[in-house]
């Protein structure tokens, strides 16, 4: 079968390996009918987040028909369209009970003290194969795959297999309820989501930032008030913007791939910072290879939370969904503590969000759709990488085409 490899920094292919079989009782085989590139891929091709075995199939966000199921699988059988969780738990210990399927006991093969387990990610993170494939084998999919209904295109369906509930969970650990006041710092397809998750929660006010026009665009179409950090310095707009009292909740959805601005007032402040940026840089991703223009790390990793960290209202909330890798060990802790901040982070509990969001899609709520903007073959698919690397206009949420 037709998969994307990875198979070192800067080095992704589209190869011909075996179909996966099922290993497990609890296994599933899917074949995919569409997956998506995300800014996570980014990160492991970019390598700003280590730990990839060569080899691997990435990817992990996907829409299939159901294969093949273990003899523990219940409750789906060959022919259901079904969604893929993007992030995986075993269904049955207490994490999971509780809601924490991102902190699983039991699934990722390198151990309970290992990060949270999704497809197409380094040994941390379970190394499963991933979903920019034609067939995937999916672990305890009982709980990692849900029904769709033929109402539900793939279209309306992929970005519920991550940047959805992820941008949802952003909302809730950031705290966000009636009457907030929200600054959702990226507006990538996670971003999006997180301002429109914000407005679900309750926000009366959301403030995105970005360095790119077209997707500010596409924020202030949700209802966001948005901020140009190429135009201008974003603490002090947002302070502006809320009589110097800072928002109540922050979103980071940027992550480490962190770009610091380029033009405008706020690039003089962080070109004082680019000594300290690189340092950081290095210690974080010690191997990058950035060649013919692709795969260039940001160049400021800490950029986006510090910014987020200083112009929080005091006591306000962080939420951190941005990746970044245990190489990271910079935060502004001297600043956020003075201001009695609370800080959550993590990778999204997805499959305790997706039905919810789920029904939101089918009854009309929402069409999360109007976020995939390309869609591509598979034969396409390194051309694709590129273009959502270089993050040009209108690029924002890729779609693959497994079926042709
Ligand atoms: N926690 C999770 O479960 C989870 C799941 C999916 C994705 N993610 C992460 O979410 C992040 C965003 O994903 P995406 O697919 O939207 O990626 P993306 O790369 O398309 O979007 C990132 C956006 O941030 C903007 N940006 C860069 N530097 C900035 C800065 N200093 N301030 C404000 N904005 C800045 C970029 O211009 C871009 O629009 C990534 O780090 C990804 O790994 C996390
Ligand atoms: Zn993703
Ligand atoms: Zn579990």
């Amino acid at each position: 079968m037709r998969a994307v490899v990875w198979h070192g920094v800067g080095d992704i292919r589209l190869d011909t390996v075996t179909e996966p079989k099922i290993e497990q009782p609890t296994d599933a085989v899917v074949r995919i009918t569409t997956a998506a590139i995300c800014g996570t891929d980014l990160h492991f091709v970019r390598g700003t987040v280590p730990g990839m075995k060569p080899g691997l199939i990435i990817g992990h966000e996907g829409v299939g028909v159901v294969e093949e199921v273990g003899r523990s699988v219940r409750n789906f059988r060959r022919g259901d369209r079904v969604l893929l969780s993007a992030v995986l738990g075993c269904g049955s210990c207490t994490y999971c009970r509780s809601g924490y399927f991102a902190q699983c006991d039991d699934i990722n093969p390198y151990g309970r003290r290992t990060g949270s387990a999704f497809y197409g990610a380094p040994r941390d993170n379970g190394s499963f194969d991933g979903l920019q494939a034609e067939y995937a084998r999916v672990p305890y999919a009982h709980t990692n795959l849900f029904r769709l209904p033929d109402s539900i295109s793939d279209d309306q369906a992929i970005p519920l297999s991550d940047i959805y509930p992820t941008g949802y969970f952003g909302a809730v650990i950031a705290e966000v309820s009636d009457g907030d006041v929200v600054a959702v710092w990226g507006c990538g397809p996670v971003g999006q989501f997180a301002v429109l998750s914000s407005f679900q929660r309750g926000a009366a006010r959301v403030i995105a930032i970005d360095g790119h026009a077209d997707r500010l665009d596409r924020a202030q179409a949700l209802g966001a008030e948005v901020v140009n950090f190429n135009e201008e310095d974003p603490v002090e707009a947002i302070l502006d913007l809320t009589r110097g009292i800072g928002p109540d909740r922050a979103i980071d959805a940027v992550g480490v791939d962190a770009e610091s601005p380029k033009s405008g007032p706020a690039a003089a402040r962080a070109r004082e910072q680019d000594d300290q940026h690189r340092e950081e840089l290095r210690q974080i991703a010690p191997e990058t290879h950035a060649h013919n223009g692709h795969w260039k790390p940001g160049d400021a990793p800490t950029q986006a939370h510090s910014w987020a960290v200083e112009s929080l209202a005091k006591a306000g909330t962080l939420g951190i969904i941005g990746v970044y890798p245990p190489t990271d060990r910079f935060f502004p802790i001297g600043t956020a503590m003075n201001k009695n901040l609370t800080i959550n982070m993590g990778n999204g509990n997805h499959p305790r969000y997706i039905p919810k969001l789920l029904e939101m899609v089918e009854s009309g709520v929402v069409h999360p759709q109007k976020m995939v903007t390309q869609h591509e073959p598979m034969r396409d698919v390194l051309a694709a990488y590129e273009e959502f690397d270089l993050r040009r206009p209108g690029w924002l949420k890729v779609a693959l085409d497994l079926t042709s």
